[in-house]
């Protein structure tokens, strides 16, 4: 362990949130010196990254993807930051990398468990790896083609659709050739997906009844939805499953806050009625695929095919309200505190 004099300002619960009472129960700490395990990397946060699973890891839920944020510990979540101090050969001093880390000004990154992987900004801003060449990509392409195994010519539905990884799953479902519709919460989201986003059609679910605006917009039945929220959202979309369907679920927004388990759809026999496939799929699965991913997706960007806007938050002080916006609606694409 080596001891290291420096300033570090980090984030953390002092209570677990209930609802989006963010302000409440973060709380800015400092400390005056850090101690760096052997073996593992010092690094300057750049850029962390606002992800709305993290929301299920600040309940006490015992039996969700990932265990519990001790209360009182620094918060930790996916960071792009520049190595400073390195007891790791693999990781120098001045080279750029994407791992889970802390937020914080500083992160202590444990390479056997954090997933540090170096990026090279030299052709593309860095923060896109946070982005399309991060997990919300990977999770996006995996969504589309791999779970949703979507195909040319399938009615595609997603809900979050002007969040970071709904405008990605919309736009890969677009390149594949599906009729995509999105799920969003106001006028202005459901008209950006269709007019800058290529999206077919968008269904405001504060202001319109969905299983009936899915019935006008989809006759033929959908083929693949990729769920981002649960509740009566996804209900609306097992009504309009077409037979054999397929149901990629990502997200469970709708129940994230809770420290209980969803009740599930009330129409479940549907997934019998209509022999559907629902199935599950989360990131750190695939995350050695990186070197699959990224080529494809930077091609896409390449090509124009796909884009993500950014939300920069910048100062570390204001990460509550960063953080807030993905659970209130406030943002259009990617939420990223920039320090
Ligand atoms: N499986 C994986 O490995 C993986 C990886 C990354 C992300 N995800 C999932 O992708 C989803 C989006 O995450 P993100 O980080 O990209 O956030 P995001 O989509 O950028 O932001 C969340 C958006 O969801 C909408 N929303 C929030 N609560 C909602 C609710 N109860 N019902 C309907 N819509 C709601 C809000 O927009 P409006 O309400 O205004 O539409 C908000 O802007 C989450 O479910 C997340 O868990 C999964």
């Amino acid at each position: 362990m080596t001891k290291i004099e420096m300033n570090n300002k980090y984030w953390v619960m002092r209570s677990m949130p209930e609802g989006s009472n963010f302000s409440e129960c973060f709380e800015l700490k400092t400390e005056n010196y850090i101690e760096l395990p052997k073996g593992s990397i010092l690094t300057k946060n750049i850029y962390l990254s606002m992800d709305a699973g993290t929301r299920m890891i600040m309940t006490d839920r015992e039996d969700s993807y990932l265990p519990p944020t001790p209360i009182g510990e620094k918060i930790t979540g996916t960071v792009l930051s520049e190595v400073v101090e390195s007891e790791n050969p693999n990781y120098l001093p001045g080279q750029k990398i994407r791992s889970w880390g802390q937020w914080a000004d500083y992160s202590i990154i444990d390479p056997d468990t954090m997933f540090p992987s170096l990026v090279d900004d030299s052709e593309i801003d860095l923060v896109n790896y946070v982005g399309i060449l991060g997990a919300n990509g990977w999770t996006a392409y995996v969504g589309v083609t791999e779970t949703g195994r979507a195909k040319k010519g399938d009615t595609f539905v997603v809900s979050a659709a002007a969040g970071c990884t709904g405008l990605l799953v919309g736009q890969i479902a677009k390149i594949i050739g599906c009729k995509v519709i999105g799920i969003a919460g106001t006028d202005e989201k459901c008209n950006l997906i269709c007019n800058d986003f290529g999206f077919d059609g968008a269904i405001n679910y504060k202001k319109e009844e969905v299983s009936n605006r899915l019935k006008d917009l989809c006759p033929e039945g959908i083929n693949v939805y990729c769920d981002h929220v649960g509740g009566p959202i996804a209900e609306a979309v097992y009504e309009n499953m077409a037979l054999f369907g397929t149901i990629a679920i990502s997200g469970l927004l709708d129940y994230y806050s809770s420290s209980k388990r969803s009740p599930g759809p009330k129409n479940y026999d549907l997934i019998l009625m209509k022999r559907l496939r629902v199935e599950g799929f989360f990131s750190p699965d695939f995350y050695h695929r990186e070197k699959e991913f990224n080529p494809i997706l930077k091609n896409w960007v390449n090509e124009n095919k796909i884009k993500l806007p950014f939300q920069i938050t910048k100062s570390l002080e204001k990460l509550p309200e960063a953080y807030l916006k993905l659970f209130e609606g406030g943002n259009i694409g990617k939420v990223v505190v920039e320090l």
